[in-house]
C-alpha cells in the first residue's frame, strides 16, 4: 500500500464514514490502526467538519474566540467544501483500493485532493489536541509518553524548546508536528502548506500525535505578526490525554 494511499484512507475516516465504507469496506474500516477517527457521521455521505468538544471561546485567553470561530466555520469549512467537490461520490476520480489511481494522487497532480483532505486531516487533529485551561493550570503530558519524549528529547523542557524554535522559524504557511515513526521513535517535523507526515514527503512516513497550526489565519486576529507569542499561548491549551491516547496506539505501517 502506498503511504498517501494508506494516508488518504485514514484520512477518509475523519468524517466520510459513509462514502469510504462504500469504498473500501467496513471491515477494513473498523480493523485499520493508527487512526483518528473524531466525531464521524456514519449516515454521511460526504466529508464532514467535526463540531468542537469545546465552546468557541473555551480555549481563552490562550486562543480567542473569534479566531476559533473562523477558523473552524470558515477554513476549515472551506478545505471540506472543496474536497467534496472534488470526490463527490458519483463522480470520483480516484478509487481509494485502486493503487494506479492512488499513484496519481499521490503524485501530487490532484492538489485539489492533496491540499483539501490534507486541509481536513490536519484541522480534525488540531481541535482534538487542543482543550480548556481557564485557570492557567500547569500543562505537561504524562505516563509512557512523558518516558518517551524524556528518552527521545533528553528532558521535556529541551522537547518543548526544540518545538517551538522549529514552529517559530518554519517559513510560510504550515504545521510543525511531533510525530511517531515506526517503533515509537518521537520526532519533531514540519511540513508546509496542509501537507502531512503520513504523506510521502522524501522521509520516512510517521503518525502525527500533535500539531500546531502556523498558518497566520490561527493567530494573526489576536498575535498578529508575533507567531512566537501564539506557540507560547497553545502550549496551555495542549490536550495531552489525548495526545497521550495516540502516542499509546504507535504507528505500524
Ligand atoms: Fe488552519
Amino acid at each position: 500500500m502506498s503511504d498517501r494511499r494508506d494516508f488518504l484512507k485514514k484520512s477518509a475516516l475523519l468524517g466520510l464514514t459513509g462514502l469510504a465504507a462504500d469504498l473500501i469496506g467496513k471491515d477494513k474500516l473498523s480493523s485499520m490502526e493508527n487512526t483518528v477517527n473524531f466525531l464521524a457521521d456514519d449516515n454521511a455521505k460526504k466529508f464532514t467538519v467535526p463540531k468542537l468538544p469545546y465552546a468557541y471561546n473555551a480555549l481563552e485567553p490562550y486562543i480567542d474566540t473569534k479566531t476559533m470561530q473562523i477558523h473552524h466555520d470558515k477554513h476549515h469549512q472551506a478545505y471540506v467544501d472543496k474536497l467534496n467537490a472534488a470526490v463527490n461520490p458519483s463522480n470520483m476520480n480516484f478509487d481509494l483500493d485502486d493503487d494506479m489511481k492512488c499513484r496519481t494522487v499521490n503524485m501530487g497532480t490532484d492538489m485539489v485532493i492533496r491540499n483539501n483532505l490534507g486541509g481536513h486531516y490536519n484541522h480534525s487533529l488540531f481541535w482534538s489536541t487542543l482543550k480548556p485551561n481557564p485557570k492557567g493550570a500547569p500543562n505537561d503530558p504524562s505516563g509512557l509518553l512523558m518516558e518517551a519524549i524524556n528518552k527521545n528529547f533528553k528532558s521535556y523542557e529541551t522537547f518543548k524548546n526544540n518545538f517551538s524554535d522549529r514552529a517559530a522559524k518554519f517559513f510560510g504557511s504550515g504545521w510543525c508536528w511531533l510525530v511517531v515513526l515506526e517503533g515509537s521513535t518521537l520526532n519533531i517535523v514540519t511540513t508546509a502548506n496542509q501537507d502531512n507526515p503520513l504523506m510521502e514527503l522524501g522521509t520516512a512516513p510517521a503518525k502525527p500525535i500533535l500539531g500546531i497550526d502556523l498558518w497566520e489565519h490561527a493567530y494573526y486576529l489576536k498575535h498578529q505578526n508575533k507567531r512566537a507569542d501564539y506557540i507560547a499561548a497553545w502550549w496551555n491549551v495542549v490536550n495531552w490525554k489525548k495526545v497521550e491516547e495516540l502516542f499509546s496506539k504507535g504507528f505500524h505501517r
